[in-house]
């Protein structure tokens, strides 16, 4: 396995719609295996393709509370569908892996019901509430080039995305 790069804004392909996968190759398989591990190593909870670069209808994830001593939950998606919300809603203080040191408050259905391929191509479904129902909905969001500062106030996305700009040329500047 290896870890991948992780692109920050403002670089345009978070901003791309990522394709749906038509055959989950070993190379796809691997890459799902390489987000995993840059995810962990970050750390973060989730990551979409886009964030290493590459625009197939991929994710990963893992909110398994590790403070309260929960086994890793490592979640590998191809082609992640929405296919029901709840009335009911949640907010959570969201970050991003491709937003350096952004937060904000964001408001999203508490509960779905996912439709989704395995790494081996099994069709599955899943219904997530807390906090997989959040990072869900913010992965599937950066497959169509939607980023959490997209559901904040105008203010404060343009007072998150300047701080995590100038963190970002900083951090190529070396
Ligand atoms: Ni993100």
């Amino acid at each position: 396995m290896a870890l991948l790069p992780i692109v920050l804004v403002p670089d345009p392909v978070l901003r791309q719609v990522a394709k749906p996968v038509e055959t989950i190759t070993p190379e796809l398989r691997r890459l799902m295996d390489d987000m995993l591990e840059t995810m962990y190593e970050a750390p973060g909870i989730g990551l979409a393709a886009n964030q290493v670069g590459r625009l197939e209808r991929v994710i990963v994830m893992d909110c398994a509370d590790k403070h309260e001593g929960e086994e890793p939950q490592p979640l590998q998606m191809v082609n992640p569908q929405i296919i029901a919300s709840s009335q009911e809603t949640n907010t959570y203080n969201e970050g991003c892996l491709s937003i350096p040191e952004g937060h904000g408050d964001v408001v999203r259905p508490a509960a779905v019901t996912l439709r989704y391929l395995d790494p081996d191509g099994q069709s599955c479904e899943l219904e997530a509430d807390g906090l997989l129902a959040t990072c869900i909905q913010h992965e599937i969001d950066h497959l169509n080039g939607i980023l959490f500062t997209d559901h904040l106030s105008k203010l404060k996305r343009d007072m998150v995305l300047k701080k995590a700009k100038k963190i970002a040329r900083d951090r190529q500047a070396g």
